[in-house]
């Protein structure tokens, strides 16, 4: 995988933990220690399902200081291209998988003097690491977790247990809503602001935080997305003449990757830039689903996210 160095591991517990969510356990397949992470940090796992291989990025949520096993949860979504139902429905304790090392695109910010962490449903996920962290280091955060009902919020109660006053939980089935304006305007300075979890909430409480003067270096957001479908296009390959068919519910660097193009990741959800190619031509429309680059650079078609964004159109040029 070109997302870094490979490890292989054995799935060694599942658990339901909350209405479509699970909890898987790996340990190394080796029965080694695994590699140290920091809070916040994610591995890819990759899934051979028949012909397909997916890969999909998932916040380590276990205690960083624990070598001994990794943790991640994964929810059952109605809209999976395939990679939610495979660990839900193909996969069972004793089978191994290879993840990718882990990979932390949204640590916590040292500078911190308090972390104000907000997650939505699934979004707990990395809060749940980067806590455990700050709880051991004897730093300040608060975490603010919404969800839509009690069954849908995995470990809003082993939390509150963890960690008690420092937790506070809304869940809108109740009428009881995440006050973020509130929130945002009630903080120390030096304070930093995480947020991770549904895309229109990130976007609220990142640009309600914006509106209310917050510094930009002070706001940090993980996004799970996961690469829209669109209409099947062809790219080519500039520089090894090979052409590529993209299907509908393909991303285009898997695509490149089931050719046997060993093409660069991290993130797969178009925030980290790792999977950056540039455009030699195309005859359509791209559509551009990354948060990295700047709208003048979407502006000069000149370079494409692979793993989220694609081409409205026939062919799609790569300087590949
Ligand atoms: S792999 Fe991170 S933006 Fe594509």
């Amino acid at each position: 995988m070109s997302g870094g160095a490979e490890l292989r591991v054995k799935i060694a517990e599942i658990e339901p933990v909350a209405t479509d969510v699970r909890r898987f356990r790996f340990v190394a397949a080796d029965g080694g220690a695994l590699p140290l992470f920091s809070g916040g940090a994610h591995v890819v796992v990759g899934m051979e399902a028949g012909d397909r291989r997916i890969r999909n990025a998932y916040s380590l949520m276990g205690s960083p200081f624990d070598e001994s096993s990794y943790q991640v949860s994964v929810l059952k979504t109605r809209d999976s291209r395939g990679g939610s139902v495979f660990l839900h429905e193909r996969v069972a304790v004793g089978d191994t998988l290879v993840i990718s090392h882990p990979v932390n695109l949204f640590p916590v910010d040292r500078r911190a003097r308090k972390h104000l962490f907000i997650a939505g449903g699934i979004g707990i996920t990395p809060f749940l690491a980067m806590a455990e962290q700050l709880s051991e280091e004897g730093a300040r955060f608060e975490l603010h977790y919404a969800m839509r009902a009690r069954d849908c919020g995995a470990y809003a109660e082993e939390a509150a247990r963890l960690y008690g006053g420092r937790v506070h939980l809304y869940c809108s089935a109740e009428g009881r809503r995440l006050p973020v304006d509130a929130l945002l305007a009630n903080q120390p300075l030096g304070t930093h602001l995480y947020v991770c979890g549904p895309e229109r909430m990130i976007e609220g409480v990142i640009g309600a935080a914006r509106d209310a003067g917050w510094p930009e270096e002070n706001l940090h957001a993980e996004r799970f997305q996961a690469p829209p479908a669109g209409e099947p296009f062809r790219a080519r390959l500039a520089r090894s003449g090979i052409s590529i068919d993209v299907g509908p519910h393909q991303s285009l660097l898997e695509a490149l990757e089931a050719a046997g193009i060993d093409a660069p990741y991290l993130c797969r959800g178009g925030a980290c830039g790792q999977c950056e190619t540039a455009i030699v031509s195309c005859d359509g429309t791209l559509v551009h689903n990354d948060h990295y680059l700047t709208p003048e650079e979407r502006a000069g078609a000149a370079k494409i996210m692979t793993c989220v964004s694609r081409l409205a159109g026939r062919e799609l040029v790569l300087d590949l």
